[in-house]
């Protein structure tokens, strides 16, 4: 019986984000380069964010590319750049049928200016979608987030828009890239390992954690639906 028949569809979570890990283990255990990992993980893509536009969840977030990934040698961070631009461009339309609005958040200038035109075209195109929203974590990293939000906050209460007592946590996740986003209500983290890895590391406060052996390029909607089931079984108490 698949997970799907057991998940209760009133209390789905509203935003799953999952750190996408486990491709260049994948491609060795099958003798091949890391980079087919990375190619094989664009259909789990596909999948899960189909599944999770059919069954209902808002907001879907993929860490795709780290700001520690740019130190990756230079050959496996260009086939990572390309294959982002080749899935965009191809799948801009399916994400126009399927009703899906792309978002993407990151230090986006670091991308080279071919990846940032695709993926600006992609979020325009899809920006009147009502579905799913699937964000993009790009060059991202919790602490380089932080770090601007705080930068941001100096510089506005230096001109006076506030006073430094006015300074809430509501008004700081309004300076984070995600201030459109409400927070994970579920975390996966794919291939085994217990790591955060600098992933949203304010949003995440109270997220349910779930951890799977599964290497990326084999997650398949079932997997979704069973975190999801997952989810569902446990009892949230947020300190209360
Ligand atoms: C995740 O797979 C994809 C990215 C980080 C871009 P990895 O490339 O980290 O694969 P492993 O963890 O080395 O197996
Ligand atoms: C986290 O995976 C980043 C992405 C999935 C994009 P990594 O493979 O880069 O993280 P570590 O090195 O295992 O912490
Ligand atoms: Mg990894």
């Amino acid at each position: 019986m698949s997970y799907l028949e057991k998940i209760d569809k009133t209390r789905l979570p509203r935003h799953i984000a999952i750190i996408m890990d486990g491709n260049g283990r994948w491609a060795k255990e099958r003798g091949y380069e890391r980079i087919f990992g990375h190619q094989a993980g664009v259909e789990s893509v596909r999948q899960t964010t189909e599944a999770a536009a059919e069954i209902g969840v808002e907001y879907l977030t993929l860490y795709a590319f780290s700001t520690e990934n740019w130190e990756r040698p230079q050959a496996e961070v260009d086939a990572l750049m390309s294959l982002l631009v080749d899935s965009i461009q191809r799948e801009t339309p399916t994400l126009n049928k399927n009703n899906i609005r792309l978002a993407a958040i990151g230090n986006l200038n670091r991308l080279p200016a071919g990846v940032r035109e695709k993926l600006q075209a992609c979020i325009s195109e899809t920006a009147k979608n009502t579905g799913l929203t699937l964000v993009l974590a790009l060059s991202y990293s919790a602490r380089w987030e932080i770090v601007n939000a705080v930068r941001e906050i100096c510089e506005e209460v230096e001109r006076g828009d506030y006073l430094r007592d006015e300074i809430d946590d509501r008004l700081f996740a309004q300076r984070l890239t995600t201030r459109s986003i409400p927070d994970p209500d579920l975390m996966i983290r794919t291939s085994g390992e217990l790591r955060i890895s600098n992933f949203l590391l304010w949003q995440l406060a109270y997220a349910e954690l779930y951890f799977t052996p599964v290497h990326w390029p084999d997650f398949r909607k079932d997997d979704l639906y069973r975190a999801i089931y997952e989810f569902q079984r446990r009892e949230r108490r947020f300190g209360k």
